[in-house]
């Protein structure tokens, strides 16, 4: 119940009348217009009176304001209900409809245009291009169907003459998808008549007044409307519409729609094609008959690319199929061949719109829709069709069309007040029953087989012979003559209203009308000769070709009776009423509120009129009465329990009725609402939007709980999953150190046997984790394998040995040759093999030396080349003990020259070359330089490694104390009583034997080249 608008407009839902009477409903709906309230409620209905003026209420503004809203937040007006129509969808996935009736002029077709475009503005937000593109063809159809179906007449100057129904579909997101378009019964007579004061379908005037000079002289159609027979009526009549601007707007929606260039063109040749057989005239001299002028046809045929011959043929003869499967051609009288054009003229423009219609929906459709990926496809359904109709001439078309209004009606009071009454009584809901006129005998009047007015005219239709009109009328007359809402002259004779044999009269739910029953039959039958169908079969035009599939039968095949017009007619309505009863309905009332187009007059009387008809007052009573709003129990507690804490989650109460009841007492709805056996009640919407907006408000907190135990597990899960890659990782990491040791196991379990003691084992590549464990083993293997290697060594060896590990770590690898290769004797002095003539010498006088110094052990003994402190180099023997070091004259009987303490010795230098020179450093810096000679045993062996080694093994092992060794790449440096000094090597080519030679700076050691 709309409550924003102040008292002055009056009632913004006739529910809140004080009292649903009449004068009260119209006082109401008078002042709203009077105010220019346009719209008022009841309930969910909206009643709308065409205000025959432009309102400044459709603006962007407005529909912002009315966006996802509820209905009674704002005015009444259209855009509210179709809101709720998109949110009912939208919310529920329901299928929902909005039905707008009213008579002709009362501005469904405005309505339904305003419907759409709120729609189209609400929805795709995300602008995506085929969604926009669906809606711009849906919101461009319009103007397309509007210049083929639409015309003056003397009700409406943009009169619907076609019923639409459109379907749009919705994706689960509510955008746009697609779309089809129903058409229902185009009103084809007025193609070639139209009543005075009417205008034939505005796309005729569009062509001839909007259509560029090359177009119509190629058509051979000249400007004026006047010219041609089909367009001559309304010719004159000054209508609202301005065709030219009319014509761009068509041709430029035809584009955007996505007609191609060909297709376009095919359109309005046919329209010039129609007004051209509009002014074929025959003429006959009593026997046969002629076309008067034969310029006509060939340009029929050069539009319709058809033989001209053919056409012709097709106007002036018919074939017809004989007893005898002979087929022969029978000539026209000048009535029929009139007929034949007329129904040629009247079916090119029907098939015309019906493939307009059916191209737009090829267009539109929902294409490759997948319910499984895609969600529920959704759709509103928008009717806007041809309104309840009196003219001073009613024909079968008013019939039709006030017919399929009976239904609409029926289909109202079927779903807002039957169903309505009929659930509170099921439901076991206090009621007071409201009467209302039920429409369904009026109905019944028409359709009802055998008894019906429609099975009266098709059977009339079937009759073979002259069956006229008024055979037809006598017909009706004697079946329905006991119909309360059929009557008749016959049956009436005193009503002079009604002529004899020309007059019937149905007692519409909405008026009376009388129908001139002239011209029925021939409606009915719709006839339309075969040649016609086949000549257009036979165009080389593809898209005419396309609009006439029938022409493909031959004469004989065609014995078939098609259906009649009516039966068809009746059949789509029953198809429609069906569709819309499947949905949820959302209605728009439309009232007229004045014959003249007057934004200012509300004519009482007619507006009455058409609330009684419409029941409007019965909907107040039933809605105020009522209740807006109804749910089971289950769906409404799903909807609304997270509002109640005795709900949320989940409910321990007995049922979900009891629990829904703790819901409403909580919000205190108590008065608001009634229990019925499986359905809650709502009686004011009011209620139910502030479930609503509690709801909103709850489920962003929700949503967050959901999201919150939702990534609580996906963080477990993650956890779990980090831990079991950690839980693996340590068990091959521990797998690969365990194989790491099996394998060194394995490879090194026999070593102890091996020869080699598995020094030619190779190492298994260890694991990164234990690489500092690898190095501590293979040293320790080292190690073991060394003690293998040292435990085998004889005692006797051992002193060499020694010596040889004490010159590699002096030497450092720094000396070239160090005599490794052999075996180091040590007392060469003493060697009989290495000194021959002289040992025995020797070994006399190191005896005495024993004796008198009491050394215990020779280091090393041999021959040498020395220097003295006169620069003087001379032969002499070294010899090295434990205690003292000996400088001894070989030629004297080793007489001892020089003798220094052991102690004395600092350090030893020798060089990186072969030479055999060594200088011992003293700490008196008196240092002793000499070049070492070899005996006998080793002529060309190096024996500076191994005083170097006897040397550092004596004084590390037995004195506990370093001698430096320092290896000289270059020139080797010493003191000489206290005086540094250096000394050089140098080869000379005739030298036999290393001597020294002073130099500048100390001494050069001359070697023997080679
Ligand atoms: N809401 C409206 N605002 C302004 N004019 C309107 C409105 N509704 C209808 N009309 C006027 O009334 C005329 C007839 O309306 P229309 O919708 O064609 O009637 P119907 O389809 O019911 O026969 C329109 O051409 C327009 O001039
Ligand atoms: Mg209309």
């Amino acid at each position: 119940m709309a409550e924003l608008e102040g008292l002055e407009f009056g009632k913004s839902d006739f529910v809140l009348l004080d009292e649903v009477t009449m004068e009260q409903f119209m006082e109401n709906l008078k002042l709203r217009f009077e105010k220019g309230r346009i719209y008022t409620y009841i309930g969910e209905v909206v009643v709308s009176v065409n205000p025959y003026r432009e309102m400044d209420i459709y603006g962007k503004d407005t529909i912002d304001a009315y966006r996802g809203r509820e209905l009674y937040e704002n005015p009444p007006h259209l855009y509210a209900v179709s809101d709720a129509a998109y949110k009912a969808m939208k919310r529920r996935a329901k299928d929902t409809c909005i039905v707008i009736s009213g008579e002709s002029g009362a501005g469904k077709t405005e309505a339904s245009k305003y419907i759409m475009q709120y729609i189209a503005a609400i929805t795709n937000p995300s602008q995506r291009a085929e969604v926009e593109s669906v809606k711009n063809v849906l919101l461009k159809s319009n103007c397309v169907l509007e210049a083929f179906g639409n015309a003056k007449t003397n009700r409406n100057d943009n009169s619907s003459r076609f019923g639409k129904y459109m379907d749009i579909n919705f994706n689960f997101n509510g955008d746009p998808t697609g779309g089809h378009i129903n058409n229902y019964l185009l009103e084809k007579s007025r193609v070639v008549q139209q009543q005075e004061g009417e205008r034939n379908f505005h796309s005729f005037y569009q062509l001839l007044r909007g259509g560029s000079e090359e177009m119509l002289a190629s058509f051979h159609l000249q400007k004026d409307p006047a010219l041609y027979v089909y367009t001559r009526e309304g010719a004159a009549a000054t209508t609202s519409n301005n065709d030219r601007v009319s014509h761009k707007a068509v041709m430029s929606a035809l584009e955007v729609i996505g007609f191609s260039a060909e297709e376009i063109s095919s359109v309005y040749q046919i329209l010039a094609t129609i007004l051209l057989l509009g002014n074929i005239q025959f003429e006959t001299d009593g026997e046969s008959v002629r076309i008067e002028g034969l310029d006509a046809v060939n340009h029929i045929s050069e539009l319709t690319l058809t033989d001209p011959d053919s056409v012709s043929k097709s106007l002036l003869y018919r074939t017809v199929a004989t007893g005898g499967g002979d087929v022969i051609e029978k000539g026209h009288s000048e009535q029929d061949a009139c007929f034949g054009r007329d129904a040629f003229a009247k079916a090119l423009y029907e098939r015309l719109f019906g493939w307009i219609v059916s191209r737009i929906n090829s267009i539109i459709e929902v294409k490759d829709y997948n319910p499984v990926l895609h969600g529920k496809n959704t759709v509103i359904g928008v009717l806007d069709i041809y309104g309840f109709e009196i003219f001073d001439n009613n024909s079968f078309e008013q019939f039709c069309i006030n017919y399929c209004n009976e239904k609409l009606q029926q289909l109202f009071i079927e779903l807002i007040l039957r169903q309505e009454q009929g659930e509170y009584q099921r439901e076991g809901i206090t009621w007071q029953h409201i009467d209302y006129f039920n429409n369904q005998i009026i109905v019944d009047l028409v359709e009802q087989q055998h008894k019906g007015i429609i099975s009266i005219l098709d059977e009339a239709c079937l009759t073979v012979g002259k069956v006229t009109d008024t055979v037809c009328l006598d017909s009706m007359d004697s079946k329905l003559a006991q119909h309360p809402h059929y009557t008749s002259r016959k049956l009436s004779p005193t009503d002079k209203s009604m002529d004899f044999q020309k007059h019937f009269r149905i007692r519409h739910y909405a008026g009376d009308v009388t129908y001139s029953v002239e011209g029925f039959l021939d409606k009915n039958k719709d006839l339309l000769f075969q040649d016609f169908k086949r000549l257009m079969f036979n165009s080389a035009n593809p898209v005419l070709k396309e609009m006439w599939p029938d022409g493909q039968l031959s004469i004989t095949e065609v014995t078939k009776r098609p259906q009649t017009a009516a039966t068809l007619f009746k059949n789509s309505i029953v198809a429609l009423v069906d569709k819309l009863a499947c949905k949820e309905p959302y209605y728009v009332r439309c009232i007229k509120p004045n014959e003249m187009k007057s934004p200012v007059l509300f004519d009482d009387a007619r507006c009455q009129h058409q609330v009684a008809y419409l029941g409007l007052l019965e909907n107040v009573m039933v809605r105020r009465a009522g209740f807006a709003y109804r749910q089971p129990y289950a769906r409404f507690l799903q909807r609304y329990k997270m509002t109640c804490e005795y709900t949320w989650p989940n409910h321990l109460m007995d049922s979900d009725r009891d629990a829904v009841e703790a819901i409403i007492t909580q919000h205190g709805f108590q008065d608001d609402v009634a229990y019925g056996h499986t359905k809650l009640f709502v009686r004011t919407p009011r209620s139910l939007f502030t479930l609503e907006q509690e709801r909103a408000a709850l489920i962003p907190i929700l949503v967050l709980f959901l999201q919150k135990v939702w990534r609580g597990a996906l963080a477990r899960l993650r956890c779990r999953r980090m831990r079991a890659i950690y839980a693996i990782m340590g068990c091959y990491k521990r797998y690969k150190v365990k194989a790491h040791f099996w394998e060194v196991e394995r490879s090194f379990a026999n070593v102890r046997t091996m020869g080699d003691y598995g020094k030619s084992v190779k190492w298994p590549t260890p694991p990164a984790a234990l690489s500092q464990f690898h190095s501590i083993t293979v040293m320790l293997h080292r190690r073991w394998w060394a003690r293998q290697i040292v435990k085998n060594i004889p005692p006797s060896d051992m002193l060499e040995v020694r010596a040889k590990v004490a010159a590699l770590t002096a030497l450092n690898g720094e000396r070239k040759d160090w005599g490794v290769g052999r075996a180091w004797e040590r007392d060469y002095l003493a060697n009989v093999r290495d000194c021959p003539q002289t040992s025995s010498t020797f070994i006399r006088a190191s005896k005495d030396l024993k004796n008198r110094d009491g050394y215990s052990q020779v280091v090393f003994s041999g021959f040498c080349r020395k220097m003295n402190r006169f620069n003087k180099s001379s032969d002499r023997a070294l010899l090295v003990t434990d205690k003292y070091v000996y400088k001894l004259e070989p030629k004297k009987e080793y007489k001892v020259l020089k003798r220094l303490p052991l102690d004395a010795f600092t350090g030893v230098s020798v060089t990186s070359g072969v030479d055999q020179m060594v200088a011992l450093h003293t700490s008196s810096q008196d240092d002793v330089l000499m070049c070492l000679q070899r005996g006998q045993l080793c002529p060309n062996q190096d024996r500076v490694g191994e005083l170097v080694g006897a040397l550092v093994d004596h004084f590390t092992r037995i004195r506990k104390g370093p001698l430096p060794v320092k290896v000289c790449p270059s020139a080797l440096q010493l003191h000489m009583r206290g005086k540094p000094k250096s000394v050089g090597v140098e080869t000379k080519p005739g030298q036999t034997m290393a001597d020294f030679k002073k130099s500048r700076d100390g001494f050069i050691l001359l070697v023997p080249a080679n």
